[in-house]
């Protein structure tokens, strides 16, 4: 396990993530927390290790944060990214302190068994996709903290939760 690592991610009620690409539901209060906790104390910015997927997903590059992408492919490269083949050359790269990874479904599936923290925005509400989490186990990992947020115009409920793994 990687002290100071987290993940970060929000999931609707059937365990989507993502659909052809993007992300189906548009929540500005999720973006803006996003950015609060990817930024980190004193603002001073996050490692944050992504998938090639979800960094070709961004709209560009995001400002004061190191972008750490995972790719097969020895010839890929991008204005901005760090690049990384493998779980352990990512790690080296972030170095120590917080580091938040930032999806997409295959890339918290190779990070959840290193992760002391998960920042979920649970979705109450299904939608339509092609990128699953699954649900986590309650034996692993403990709620410590819950926001709940009334559905509202074309938003769904949904809650920030932040958990911990359990001891
Ligand atoms: N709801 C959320 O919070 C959230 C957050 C982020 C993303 N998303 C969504 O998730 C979807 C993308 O997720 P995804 O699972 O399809 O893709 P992804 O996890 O973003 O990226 C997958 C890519 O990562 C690289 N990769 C995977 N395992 C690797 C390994 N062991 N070593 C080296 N490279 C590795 C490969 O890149 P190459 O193909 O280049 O080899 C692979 O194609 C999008 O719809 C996105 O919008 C949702």
């Amino acid at each position: 396990m990687s002290d100071g690592l987290f993940l970060i991610y929000a999931r609707a009620s059937n365990g989507v993530i993502g659909n052809k690409g993007s992300i189906p539901w548009h929540i500005p209060a999720d973006l803006k927390r996003f950015k609060a906790l990817t930024m980190g104390q004193e603002n001073r910015g996050l490692p944050m290790i992504m998938g090639r997927k979800t960094f070709d997903s961004l709209p560009g590059l995001l400002p004061a944060r190191r972008h750490i992408v995972l790719t097969r492919d020895s010839d890929w490269q991008a204005e901005g990214a760090e690049i990384a083949h493998s779980v352990g050359e990512a790690l080296d790269l972030a170095g120590a302190g917080e580091v938040a990874v930032i999806g997409g479904a295959e890339i918290y599936d190779l990070f959840l068994p290193l992760a002391q923290r998960i920042e979920l925005t649970d979705i109450h509400a299904e939608f339509e996709g092609d990128a699953h989490m699954h649900p986590l186990s309650g034996e692993e990992w403990e709620v410590i903290l819950r926001e709940d947020h009334h559905a509202r115009d074309d938003q769904p409920a949904y809650s920030f939760v932040t958990l911990e793994r359990a001891q």
